[in-house]
């Protein structure tokens, strides 16, 4: 399916006009071009009762506050500015964002919670903070583990969300998100959209209710702003804004306006990185020294591989790609999930989600593809590939070395 099908047909303009256009309307108006920065955390008001008013108002309903912001926990124009644009990104009535992804998530936990539904249906694999979450039964919900086909049978009276990653961190594996909406029936779906961006696949107009993102990665871009949202209808949008409200996971304006800015070059950046990648795909696949590539059918800039030798070695041997856990950056990133982002998840759970020892996951960035192609090489090449200038007795030694 071409992934502009997952688009809903209701954006009267394109993603890439919506991206650097959608949140701004005003600015013209106000008689400037770049979004003013709001970084008041109280704002004067010399009438109480009114005051009062729209503070029962919000607690209450948790619509957005007519009129000048209260404090910065109930809202802020910049950050409002950053949700209006990723709303229509993905094509939702409204979005509500957080300090971080696992902020957004808590707050999605929260609000069913807050319903008596705590019980969650997910399929691994998720992120592995995601999994741990859920897992640890830390905000004391309770996880069912399934597989898609599982999805209907797993649901209970309680159940107060269904939740997906596609393509998941870090296989890349994806789920058909309209047969899962399907199996959901009346229970909400999840869909953490934090690797295919809205670029690629909009979770909205194929069933899901919820769509999250680490607003840390591609929404971002630059690795420099740490962020979450969540894309969704305007009623559970109210839910998410009391819970923001009274539990203090709030965005600051300056990540907002970040944000904001990142979204301008959100499908520019998309797509450069995933043709990069999917000529990185090719290459790896014909290559003796990997085992198996992973790369998902919808594309995009994630890709990840098994290799027969040792993925600590290739770890330390890469010189350009940065070696580091996060994605979604200007620059290569690349990582060992057993050892990072999925350490968390009990080994015997990685390995039944697929998440081999072998497995090291690659956020492919705006470089040329050549220069990766021949730091990859090297870096494969393990021992063999003498870093320039570093003599080969002092090399950085892998960690399966310390
Ligand atoms: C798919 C996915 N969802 C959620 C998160 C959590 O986001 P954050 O690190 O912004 O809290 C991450 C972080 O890596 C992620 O990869």
């Amino acid at each position: 399916m071409d992934a502009m099908d997952h688009a809903p047909s209701v954006t009267p303009r394109a993603l890439a006009t919506e991206a650097v256009h959608a949140g701004r309307e005003d600015l013209a108006a106000l008689g400037v071009h770049a979004p003013p920065l709001d970084l008041s955390t109280t704002y004067p008001s010399y009438d109480a009762r009114a005051e009062a008013a729209r503070i029962d108002e919000f607690a209450a309903t948790g619509a957005r506050l007519e009129g000048p912001p209260v404090y910065a926990r109930l809202d802020n124009p910049t950050v409002a500015r950053f949700e209006e644009a990723l709303a229509r990104l993905e094509g939702t009535e409204a979005a509500v964002a957080f300090a971080s992804g696992m902020a957004a998530l808590t707050a999605v936990l929260l609000a069913r919670a807050a319903q008596g539904l705590r019980h969650v249906v997910a399929v691994r694999p998720l992120y592995g903070c995601s999994d741990h979450l859920l897992d640890a039964e830390l905000l004391g919900t309770e996880v069912t583990w399934t597989d898609p086909a599982g999805v209907a049978d797993a649901i209970r009276p309680d159940t107060g969300l269904v939740m997906v990653e596609s393509p998941a961190n870090p296989t890349l594996a994806e789920v058909d998100i309209r047969a899962v909406a399907h199996s959901c029936g009346t229970v909400p779906l999840l869909v953490d959209n934090t690797f295919a961006t809205p670029v690629l696949q909009r979770p909205a107009g194929l069933g899901a209710r919820i769509v999250l993102h680490s607003a840390t990665k591609y929404l971002g871009g630059h690795g420099d702003v740490m962020g979450g949202v969540v894309a969704c209808d305007e009623e559970f949008a109210r839910e998410l804004r009391r819970v923001r409200f009274a539990t203090g996971g709030v965005l600051h304006p300056l990540a907002g306006y970040l944000l904001l800015r990142g979204l301008s070059t959100l499908p520019v950046r998309v797509r450069a990185a995933s043709a990069t990648a999917a000529e990185l795909v090719r290459r790896l696949a014909a290559d003796a020294r990997i085992e198996r590539v992973h790369y998902p059918a919808i594309g995009g800039a994630m890709v990840a591989f098994e290799v027969h030798g040792d993925p600590h070695e290739v770890i330390a041997g890469v010189r350009l790609i940065t070696p580091a856990v996060s994605l979604g950056s200007v620059d290569t990133l690349i990582q060992h999930p057993a050892s990072i982002s999925h350490r968390i998840v009990r080994e015997g759970d990685r390995w039944a989600a697929g998440v081999s020892d072998r497995l090291l996951r690659m956020s492919v960035g705006l470089e040329d593809v050549e220069d990766l192609w021949r730091d990859l090489t090297q870096a494969l090449s393990a021992r063999s590939a003498e870093p320039a200038g570093v003599a080969r007795s002092v090399a950085v030694p892998s960690p399966a070395e310390r």
